[in-house]
């Protein structure tokens, strides 16, 4: 019988990306929808790792079951790496995806001729049933701030994201190439490492 991991996470992009990374794996991947009145983590910590090991631990101890948080945002140089820890909430709680892309660039464009240099970042946190934390790892994915949003891949900020080594957004690049290459992608590897290697109780 295979293990039981909840994804800790309401962001769809985000699921379809780990669900696809880790979808091979011995482990039972549940979504948060799949339990009722579980409430919501609120993303208080001013660090990712924090916010990710606050989300794995509530959701751990509210489903009885191990779960897999990630915490995430995009860092651009030009506005001190803004919008960072806040990027889900860049432009106000109820913006769009569409909305913080045109605020970040129109707030670069404010800087006049700058470098648009970004990363993205993403900390993942896996907790076991009782709210212990068994691994907490970090992905970096270095690149740059596009001038205008180009493709309809992904979600969030990968339109405006050329990833180092390319000329296309990755709104443009195929999904393949992104889950070779992302902050998500390199974290998920080594969570995925850990729960192939572990023979957990069920
Ligand atoms: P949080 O991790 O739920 O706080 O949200 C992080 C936010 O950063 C997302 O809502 C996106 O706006 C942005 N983000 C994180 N990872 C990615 C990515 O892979 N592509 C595009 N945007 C991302």
């Amino acid at each position: 019988m295979s293990n039981t991991l909840v994804i800790a996470t309401h962001n769809r992009g985000k699921a379809a990306e780990i669900h696809k990374l880790l979808g091979d794996i011995p482990w039972q991947l549940v979504s948060l929808q799949e339990f009722n009145q579980v409430g919501v983590a609120e993303e208080i910590e001013v660090s990712y790792a924090g916010n990710a090991v606050l989300k794995a631990r509530y959701y751990a101890v509210a489903t009885h079951n191990w779960v897999l948080a990630d915490d995430s945002g995009l860092e651009v140089t030009a506005l001190g790496g803004a919008p960072g820890v806040l990027s889900a909430r860049y432009a106000g709680e109820n913006a769009s995806d569409a909305d913080r892309r045109d605020l970040l660039l129109s707030e670069i464009e404010k800087q006049g001729n700058v470098e648009r240099k970004a990363r993205f970042v993403c900390s993942v946190a896996i907790a076991d049933q009782t709210g212990e934390i068994r691994k907490l790892t970090e992905g970096v994915c270095e690149g740059a701030i596009a001038t205008d949003a180009r493709g309809d891949g992904g979600f969030g900020y990968d339109p405006i994201f050329i990833p180092t080594g390319y000329t296309q957004t990755f709104g443009e690049l195929a999904e393949e190439i992104k889950n070779q290459i992302s902050h998500r992608a390199k974290v998920l590897l080594q969570a995925r490492d850990f729960l192939l290697e572990k023979n957990w109780p069920a």
